[in-house]
């Protein structure tokens, strides 16, 4: 095994596909291997370890998984020595096969190794292929304390879950990350507290279902009893989470919106379709009813509340009637944005035997997200468009603006992101600004 000394100065590159939970896991990665001195780089061809955090959620992410390691692989064929990891939630999937295809990979892992990613890379390190996808107890599970040293915005995630209990039959979440286990709330807190010391102000809980957290764990908080608990933490001046499941969305959570301002004015709920048919084939275990009455109490508690969503088009068996239907709850339910896919078969889930039966044809299902996502975008410019001429007073300020140089962006409480002409002193500063532009993803504004 190599030494500490000789781990001095090296460099690891990590490659970051998929969900929030695989950033997050990235950063803990990153933070365990700089205790065995590792320093991040920006630049594969300077690392002497990359790692690609994978996602297996649709067939898309593993594409680019592919595409992502032929490029690695070569460049160590052409000479340059180092190590190579596939992590996240494809490891888990397909760990056998990943090595099996690749004899330059040295380490594969599933999102149940990073708390001990330490000592596989150390392993991976003398040479010999290393290959972890078991499950760790949930008793007790082992959340890494570590902040991520790269932690430096305004903005940052804290997982108050890991995995999965729920079984949407299209998806493949629950295979690749087990079962749930909720951390506990002590060592969030403490979490949000190192995190604000390093002058993070926006926290955003993160777990797969966040409101079922606790419930399995007897004296746990529950979700809405932790909202606040955050909420209490000094230096915290704004709380979102996601991804929160409708099925579990209770009225003490819809309370909390009364009670903490620091609770953002939006929300992201997946509601996947429109139909109860097809929610019922989803395995959702709720109904367009259900869900636009929790909408209703959402938007009653705090008025002006945006909401964006998650929905899949073309699941099997998903008739024109069907899709109208998630059409219609656009409408309804007034989203603001959203994030849409086509149905993407799953290996091992129960939706492939519905597939199997009842496929929808893939022309029909690339015109009906053709579809959707155009009304979608019309709606989020008609959205921005209302705003121009207006004033708003919460705009937290992140960061430069990725395209102009002299104009910053920032968030409103709602998540309505805005630009503007502004000083990089500015960051981290909650600020008026009046609006003058909308476009389909921001707004073009002035300060106040
Ligand atoms: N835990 C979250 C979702 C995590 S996956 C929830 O329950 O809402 C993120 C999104 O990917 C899902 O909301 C869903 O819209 C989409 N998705 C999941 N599996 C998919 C599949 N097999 N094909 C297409 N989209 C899928
Ligand atoms: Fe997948 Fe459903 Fe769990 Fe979300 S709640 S991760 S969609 S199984
Ligand atoms: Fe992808 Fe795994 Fe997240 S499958 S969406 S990285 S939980």
């Amino acid at each position: 095994m190599s030494t500490e000394a000789q781990q001095v100065g090296r460099r690891v590159f990590i490659h970051t596909l998929g969900c929030q939970m695989n950033v997050y896991d990235s950063g803990k990665i990153h933070a365990q291997l700089q205790r065995d001195g590792y320093q991040s780089t920006a630049d594969p061809r300077e690392a002497d370890l990359i790692l690609v955090n994978t996602c297996s959620i649709r067939e898309r992410a593993v594409d680019k998984m592919h595409s992502a390691l032929g490029e690695y692989r070569r460049m160590k064929r052409e000479g340059q020595p180092v190590v190579i990891g596939i992590a996240g939630c494809v490891a888990q999937e397909r760990g056998e096969e990943l090595l099996a295809r690749y004899p330059d990979v040295d380490l594969v892992f599933g999102p149940d190794g990073v708390p001990h990613v330490q000592r596989l890379v150390a392993e991976a390190s003398t040479g010999s292929r290393v290959l972890d996808t078991d499950f760790l107890d949930l008793e007790n599970y082992p959340f890494v304390a570590d902040v991520d040293p790269s932690t430096h915005g305004v903005s940052a995630f804290v997982t108050i879950q890991k995995g999965c209990d729920n079984k949407c039959t299209f998806c493949i979440v629950p295979a690749t990350r087990g079962a749930e286990a909720s951390r506990p709330h002590a060592e969030i807190v403490a979490e949000v507290r190192a995190l604000v010391d390093r002058g993070v102000q926006e926290i955003t809980l993160i777990g797969q279902n966040v409101n079922s957290y606790g419930l399995k764990v007897p004296g746990e908080l529950t979700f809405a009893q932790l909202l606040y608990a955050v909420a209490e933490v000094p230096g915290v001046r704004r709380i979102r989470y996601t991804t929160s499941h409708p099925r579990d969305m209770g009225d003490d959570v819809v309370q909390a919106y009364r009670d903490l301002p620091a609770l953002a004015s939006h929300l992201h709920l997946p509601v996947q379709s429109g139909s109860n048919r097809v929610l019922r084939r989803m395995k959702r275990f709720y109904t367009r009813e259900r869900f636009l009455e929790i909408v209703g109490k959402l938007r009653e508690a705090r008025p002006g509340m945006l909401l964006t969503t998650d929905v899949i088009v073309g699941f099997p068996g998903e008739t024109d009637e069907d899709f109208e239907a998630t059409m219609t709850l656009l409408e309804e339910a007034d989203f603001v944005g959203s994030f849409s896919f086509k149905y993407s078969p799953r290996p091992g889930t129960p939706a492939l035997k519905l597939e199997e039966r009842d496929p929808v044809r893939p022309e029909v299902a690339s015109a009906r997200l053709t579809r959707f996502q155009e009304r979608q975008r019309e709606r989020s410019l008609a959205l921005h468009r209302s705003l121009e001429g207006t004033e708003v007073d919460d705009v937290l300020v992140e960061g430069p603006s990725r395209h102009d140089e002299g104009v910053v962006c920032g968030r409103t409480s709602r998540h309505v992101m805005v630009n503007f002409p502004g000083d990089i002193g500015l960051v981290g500063q909650i600020v008026p600004v009046r609006i003058t532009r909308g476009f389909t993803h921001s707004c073009r504004g002035e300060r106040l």
